[in-house]
């Protein structure tokens, strides 16, 4: 089975109709978060809402994307080009500007011109992005199956609020769909919800949209009412019950923000543990959806996996542990730690509470220990920097041992400058080291010494008092 980007949770199997478009409504101002960054652009386990959207749209293998935008257009527009590029796709999708905010069905009234070069489009809202693959699927298949001028997405759900409820026929066709604010108190304790996605045949489209009128307190066109207006004009519509109910949370709030980000980390967890990764407590560890995880991983409890991280087989993540940006070789151990955007190579331990910060390549078979921080710096096979060190912008060759307290003082008020400590150097404990310096190989530095010279290969270099015993 093939898979796209790099995740196994959506398999390939492309719809056939060429003719189909996918439309994302993402104009909305989101008010409802409260927010300075427009609401698709809120990230879910590492990628944005809309990200999440695009994504399972790309896997339909539609003939086209377009993207309504209309608010903040330019950040939005320039992350969904950046989007499309990292999933390598090489024709940007088509973007439509809402002139106005006027709703649902007037965005897509404004996609007209870019949807009537196609026979159907697939709508989706930018803020479910829980949808899954095999439910568009399915959708897409019900519609063609059944002539449908339009099929929605539906779900049945244990609180329906906010959401526009889907009104059947005691013989179970579906009728409408009545937005909450405008439901009786019958129609609004119906269970059965609208997803907001849907496929429409493009002509039904153009004929229903034009007797969309406005309607509520903002006086909106809600594409809702389309299936209404098609239904009285004798076309038939339909409804695709999803299974999967909690696919079609729309995300509004932080609320639902958070309980998205929920959903998606256990989708993301379920999904590793049943390809061989063992996750001890499920409930207190959160993964991104970019991380790639290796079998027979060990994650403790209390443990967080960022951005776009690999980990290789066998290695145990610690408790307490946040790993960002980084990429680990196989039978590392990793304990209470922070590792950012870093590189640590295999049977390499690190912790408990070590910092290694962006730039670091550490290993194999290196040991960082007990409050040790490491910033840009390399440090080469089997060295040790096992307690309460500073390395900082330092080139470590190979089993190179640094005692404990050491410190490289890489900063002079203006710049950063480097150490260098050469292959089998021994550093002992409590040293300063003032860069920019270097340490020639098997050097041998004095507990306490402040290094301001370079020390030649194999030579001892002292740099302390010496001491002196008064009685
Ligand atoms: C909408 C549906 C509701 C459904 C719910 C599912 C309508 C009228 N209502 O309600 O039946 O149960 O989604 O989550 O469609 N948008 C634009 N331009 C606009 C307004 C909205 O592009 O002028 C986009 C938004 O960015 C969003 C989508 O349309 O992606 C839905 O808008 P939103 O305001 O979130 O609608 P809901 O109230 O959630
Ligand atoms: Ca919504």
């Amino acid at each position: 089975m093939a898979f796209i980007y790099g995740r196994n949770d959506i398999p390939v199997k492309p719809v056939k109709n060429s003719q189909i478009a996918v439309l994302i409504l993402a104009a909305g101002s989101g008010t409802r978060m409260e927010s300075e960054l427009p609401k698709v652009l809120h990230p879910i386990c590492g990628r944005p809402m809309l990200f999440h959207v695009l994504r399972v749209a790309l896997a339909l293998k539609p003939a086209s994307i377009g993207v309504v935008i209309g608010h903040q257009v330019e950040i939005v527009k320039k992350s969904a080009q950046e989007m499309f590029k990292e999933c390598s796709i090489s024709k940007p999708p088509q973007f439509i500007i809402q002139k106005k905010l006027l709703g649902s069905g007037n965005a897509v009234l404004e996609s007209l011109p870019f949807l009537k070069k196609f026979k159907s489009v697939v709508v989706l809202c930018a803020d479910t992005p829980l949808l899954t693959y095999e439910s568009l699927y399915s959708l897409i298949q019900n519609h063609q199956a059944h002539n449908n001028l339009a099929t929605l997405l539906s779900a049945k759900v244990s609180n329906p609020k906010g959401y526009g409820r889907v009104i059947r026929s005691p013989l179970g066709e579906v009728l409408k769909i009545v937005e909450e604010t405008l439901a009786t108190p019958k129609e609004a304790a119906i269970n059965e919800i609208n997803s907001g996605s849907y496929i429409f045949e493009v002509n039904a489209l153009v004929e229903g949209l034009k007797e969309i009128g406005a309607k509520g307190e903002k006086k909106e066109h809600f594409l809702t009412d389309i299936l209404e207006i098609l239904r009285s004009k004798g076309g038939r519509i339909g409804v695709h019950l999803t299974p999967n109910s909690e696919e079609a949370l729309g995300v509004n709030t932080r609320v639902q923000l958070a309980a998205a980000e929920r959903i998606m980390n256990r989708r993301i967890l379920e999904r590793l543990m049943l390809s061989g990764v063992t996750v001890k407590d499920p409930a207190s560890v959160h993964v991104d959806c970019d991380v790639d995880i290796a079998r027979d991983v060990i994650i403790e409890p209390f443990v967080m996996i960022a951005g776009k991280s690999k980990i290789g087989k066998k290695t145990r993540i610690g408790a307490f542990s946040k790993l960002s940006n980084v990429e680990i070789g196989a039978e590392c151990e990793i304990e209470m730690s922070r590792l950012d955007s870093c590189r640590l190579m295999d049977r390499s331990e690190i912790g408990p509470f070590s910092h290694i910060r962006p730039g670091s390549v550490i290993g194999p078979k290196v040991r960082i220990g007990n409050f040790s921080e490491v910033k840009a710096s390399r440090i080469g096979t089997g060295s040790k920097v096992s307690h309460l060190s500073y390395i900082g912008d330092a080139e470590i060759g190979d089993n190179v041992n640094v005692g404990a307290g050491t410190i490289t003082c890489n900063f002079d008020g203006k710049k950063k400058n480097q150490t260098v400590i050469e292959t089998g150097a021994f550093v002992g404990s409590n040293v300063n080291l003032v860069a920019p310096v270097k340490v020639g190989r098997q050097a041998l530095i004095a507990a306490g010494s402040t290094i301001t010279e370079d020390v030649p290969a194999k030579a001892k270099a002292f740099a302390r008092a010496r001491q002196v015993n008064k009685v």
